[in-house]
């Protein structure tokens, strides 16, 4: 008899396939959002589950479903799974780094841009008939070639995103990380590093790139957008409650910085109402990683992380991507 997994949300048919293969496979072509008392009931003895950030793994799900050995997330971002709760009861959790890493990187310097230069403002502007005439000043945004771009968290995507700006625009980048990079790859990306008062104080474009967790919630409220320039941007495609959206609708109202670029939000899909309210920022929902190749290639390494967690395929007992690998038994 084949182990029994589910499959928490829609995704491409090959994929499923994929794991018919091996498993008996419930899923949720409806596509339909549970509550946790919904995926509780649905995670009924299952040994693995296909998530996304949709649906979080915590402690009182994990002990109420002893026999899950593996949570395989679709996405590289892992803060709906509660790791500690996950090691402490032996179950592996794997994401999916790096096949999203210049994908998001693209949106992330694609909403800049768009922010910057007022690309959405102005499209709205056009479709509702607004537009008379020329206007020397109309529309005027702000320069992204030779401007400073500020990176806050200095991962694989900040990295990326620091090397188009660097390289493909002439961009000064600073950024902030809790740790600094080696000097090799600081002197690569052409990044100086900077405490975080002064990255707010000198970014002409600030992108937010760092994971989300208690330490980073709210890591950009009133203070901290008090401390930018008033003609910088601040683009979002972390996560949701890094930045606290009521503080930032506020200063977009009433100009403390130029504009804003939001691909994540709290407690999305809901969207703060202040935040349709007012004009200089540009919201997108949640599609850093969003292209056909990327989305296909997340499903299909959260596949190869079930797949080999739960003992079948080529890298049986290694998922390629795991969280927490102290759980997988030590290789002979
Ligand atoms: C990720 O991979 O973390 C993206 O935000 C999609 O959830």
């Amino acid at each position: 008899m084949k182990p029994k997994i589910y499959v928490a949300r829609a995704v491409f048919d090959d994929v499923l396939a994929r794991l018919r293969e091996h498993f008996e496979v419930s899923d949720n072509p409806s596509d339909q959002v549970g509550t946790p008392a919904e995926l509780s009931a649905r995670l009924q003895g299952q040994v693995g589950a296909f998530i996304t950030g949709s649906e979080r793994i915590d402690a009182e799900l994990l002990d109420a479903h002893p026999q899950l050995k593996a949570v395989c997330n679709m996405a590289v971002g892992y803060n709906n799974i509660d790791v500690p709760a996950c090691t402490a009861r032996g179950v592996i959790a794997t994401n999916t780094p790096d096949v999203l890493t210049e994908t998001t990187a693209d949106f992330g310097f694609a909403l800049m841009m768009a922010t910057a230069r007022r690309i959405a403002e102005s499209e709205h502007f056009l479709r509702r008939g607004a537009w008379t005439k020329w206007s020397y000043d109309m529309f005027t945004g702000s320069d992204i070639h030779g401007a400073t771009l500020g990176v806050l968290g200095m991962g694989r995507i900040g990295q990326a995103i620091a090397r188009r700006g660097a390289l493909g625009f002439g961009m000064k980048v600073i950024y902030h990380n809790r740790s600094r990079l080696d000097a090799a790859t600081e002197a690569d990306l052409k990044a100086s590093y900077v405490d975080k008062d002064m990255l707010l104080r000198e970014a002409d474009h600030l992108v937010l790139v760092l994971p989300y967790s208690s330490a980073s919630h709210h890591a950009i409220g009133a203070a901290e957008l008090a401390l930018m320039k008033p003609t910088a941007t601040l683009t979002n495609i972390a996560r949701g409650g890094i930045v606290d959206d009521a503080a930032l609708a506020a200063a977009l109202a009433r100009g403390q910085i130029a504009a804003a670029g939001l691909d994540v939000f709290e407690g999305e899909p809901a969207l703060n109402p202040a935040l349709l309210n007012v004009p200089n920022v540009v919201l997108t929902p949640h599609i850093a990683s969003a292209t056909v190749a990327t989305r296909r290639a997340m499903a299909n390494l959260a596949a190869d992380n079930l797949i080999a967690a739960l003992g079948f395929g080529p890298n049986a007992g290694r998922p390629p991507t795991p969280i927490n690998s102290e759980v997988l038994k030590p290789t002979a």
